[in-house]
């Protein structure tokens, strides 16, 4: 059980909570590479309550406030163009790193830029994802994960909006019994027409359907261990005396996890808070074998998840596409075969910020929950060590 101000330390991330600081340690996504294409490449980006914008000119980015130091205006209506984001009001220009760089309306001669500037916050390209920093000091190296150090080809990355707090999200996404229910099919579909699909497919070393095998074995055994990097849970079906289904999810702290997509590609999301009421998921699908078909991939997600902001297309305003004769005859949730869009619900239906005073855990829940909150608190000590406090 957990005290309400326990709840409210872990959901809270504005700048300045304990749990806004720790995220902040760590790099955070804050948009696709995709959506930087084209001839204007200029993103507002709300993070943990930051309004920002992001730009690339001359080759570089620039994650600065979204506020012009001089009156205000939005600088994600500003122009592109002499190395750096120029505001649309009164011409005000600013570099990548958030320096003034130009106040063209003053009188010739004038110092006024010299001493304003804007909050700026490094951005990193990787595997088809920008990652700013947005803690104090220095930035920390960037994990070897095979997301990261796969080559290009065999990435792609994706991206959602969930209407609810982080935590939650991130709850779901390693919630390791679910997939026998939320994501139960009545029937399998042919496994050869699974490409880029979750819980469709077949295991590795295996005949049988993955939705069969979710299906079935329903209770399943879960093995949780703490890692140097976070959590591995493996979640074991036994299917016969001689085979046991094992699916492994990482838990990468604080607020990532790699799990299988399929016999072929991996999934490592992030769950990345908008503000305290609503999150990103980010994810990168790697291949261990082919090259990723990246256009067929997109395809798919942009029909329930359409750019140019990633919002669903079903959510509570519409009851998540809800229907109830689907719940009878095809899906435990007849709410479709997008799997996003159920846990989206599970996610979401908690509401805007789940209230874990009320909350009864399973037996392994409760083990899982006492060895994250191990995790977090010597990760959190580390991390107010490491900020000097
Ligand atoms: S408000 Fe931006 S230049 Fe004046
Ligand atoms: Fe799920």
């Amino acid at each position: 059980m957990i005290s309400a101000e326990q709840n409210e330390q872990m959901t809270r991330v504005g700048r300045g909570t304990p749990c806004g600081k720790l995220l902040r340690r760590y790099w955070q996504p804050v948009a696709l590479a995709d959506e930087m294409q084209g001839p204007r490449p200029v993103r507002a980006v709300r993070i943990m309550g930051e309004d920002l914008v992001l730009f690339r000119e001359g080759g570089r980015y620039g994650l600065i406030e979204r506020q012009c130091a001089h009156r205000g205006a939005d600088l994600a209506y500003g122009r592109l163009e002499d190395g750096g984001l120029r505001c649309s009001f009164h011409g005000w220009l600013y570099a990548a790193d958030g320096r003034c760089v130009q106040t063209p309306a003053e009188p010739e001669g004038s110092r006024l830029c010299e001493n304003i500037r804007l909050r700026a916050y490094p951005v990193v390209e990787k595997s088809g994802i920008l990652f700013a920093y947005l803690g104090e000091g220095e930035a920390p190296a960037f994990p070897h994960f095979d997301a990261f150090i796969a080559p290009a080809e065999y990435t792609f990355a994706f991206k959602g909006y969930w209407d609810c707090n982080w935590l939650q999200a991130l709850e779901v996404g390693i919630d390791p019994s679910h997939a026998s229910w939320l994501h139960k099919f009545f029937e399998d579909e042919d496994p050869t027409a699974s490409y880029g699909r979750q819980f469709r497919g077949v295991p590795s070393d295996a005949q049988i359907p993955i939705s069969k095998v979710l299906r079935e074995f329903d209770r399943p055994e879960i093995r949780i261990e703490r890692t140097d990097y976070g959590m591995r849970l493996q979640t074991l079906r036994r299917l016969s005396d001689a085979h046991t289904h094992i699916r492994v999810t990482n838990v990468l702290f604080p607020q990532a996890f790699v799990i299988p997509m399929n016999a072929e590609m991996t999934i490592s999301q992030w769950h990345v808070p908008v503000d305290d009421t609503g999150c990103y998921w980010y994810s990168i699908f790697t291949s261990y074998g082919a090259p990723v078909d990246k256009a067929t991939m997109r395809n798919q997600r942009l029909k329930t998840y359409p750019a140019p902001d990633y919002r669903p297309i079903y959510h509570r305003g519409n009851h998540w596409g809800f229907d109830d004769e689907q719940q009878r005859k095809q899906t435990f949730t007849g709410m479709g075969f997008d799997i996003n869009i159920h846990d989206q619900w599970a996610c979401e239906s908690q509401g805007p910020i789940a209230d874990r005073t009320r909350e009864n855990l399973g037996s392994q829940e409760r083990s899982g929950r006492a060895t994250a909150d191990g995790l977090a608190r010597r990760q959190g000590t580390r991390a107010a060590r490491a900020a000097g406090h």
